[in-house]
């Protein structure tokens, strides 16, 4: 992915919602070993679960079912092999624009929109359950 322009306001709001949203998620995203998902025997925790929801309210729409991408938007499955928790919150909250060659794809910040913005960890943790091919397509069952 190209170099993407980092706008002084919108970053320290990024910063500041990561922070906070850091705090209030009692799980520490910073360890490694962690993930981001609990899945047990096939069901998923409350948060990954509600991170569905939100994907398939918000984000479907240019992404894809399930993450998997259309011809306007990357698939975050595959975005979420390689791209970190910190990369992936910065683009969600600030946005992203690509004109380049011709192209006119803008990807919409998020930081206003509470129904995203207050759930990425959730958001996040089920994409990336989806990236490390631990939960299929469609909608999952809650344990
Ligand atoms: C209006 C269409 C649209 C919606 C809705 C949308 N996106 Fe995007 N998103 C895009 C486009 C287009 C790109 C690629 C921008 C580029 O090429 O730099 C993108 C890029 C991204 C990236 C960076 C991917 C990468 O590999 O660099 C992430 C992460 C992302 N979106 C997350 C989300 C999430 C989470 C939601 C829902 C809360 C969402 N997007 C909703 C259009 C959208």
């Amino acid at each position: 992915m190209a170099f993407r322009g980092r706008k002084g306001p919108s970053l320290s709001l990024a910063i500041a919602v990561g922070a906070a949203l850091a705090l209030g998620s009692g799980t520490s995203l910073a360890q490694d070993e962690e993930k981001p998902y609990e899945i047990r025997d096939g069901k998923v925790d409350q948060g990954t679960y509600n991170g569905f929801r939100r994907y398939h309210a918000s984000c479907h729409t240019c992404h894809g079912p399930d993450g998997l991408g259309s011809s306007y938007a990357p698939s975050l499955v595959d975005s979420l092999k390689t791209m970190s928790y910190e990369d992936f919150a910065e683009v969600v909250i600030n946005g992203r624009e690509n004109l380049a060659a011709g192209q006119e794809k803008v990807m919409p910040g998020f930081g206003m929109v509470n129904d995203v913005a207050m759930y990425i960890d959730d958001i996040y943790g089920y994409l990336q359950a989806r990236a490390d091919g631990v939960l299929g397509r469609g909608r999952p069952e809650r344990f």
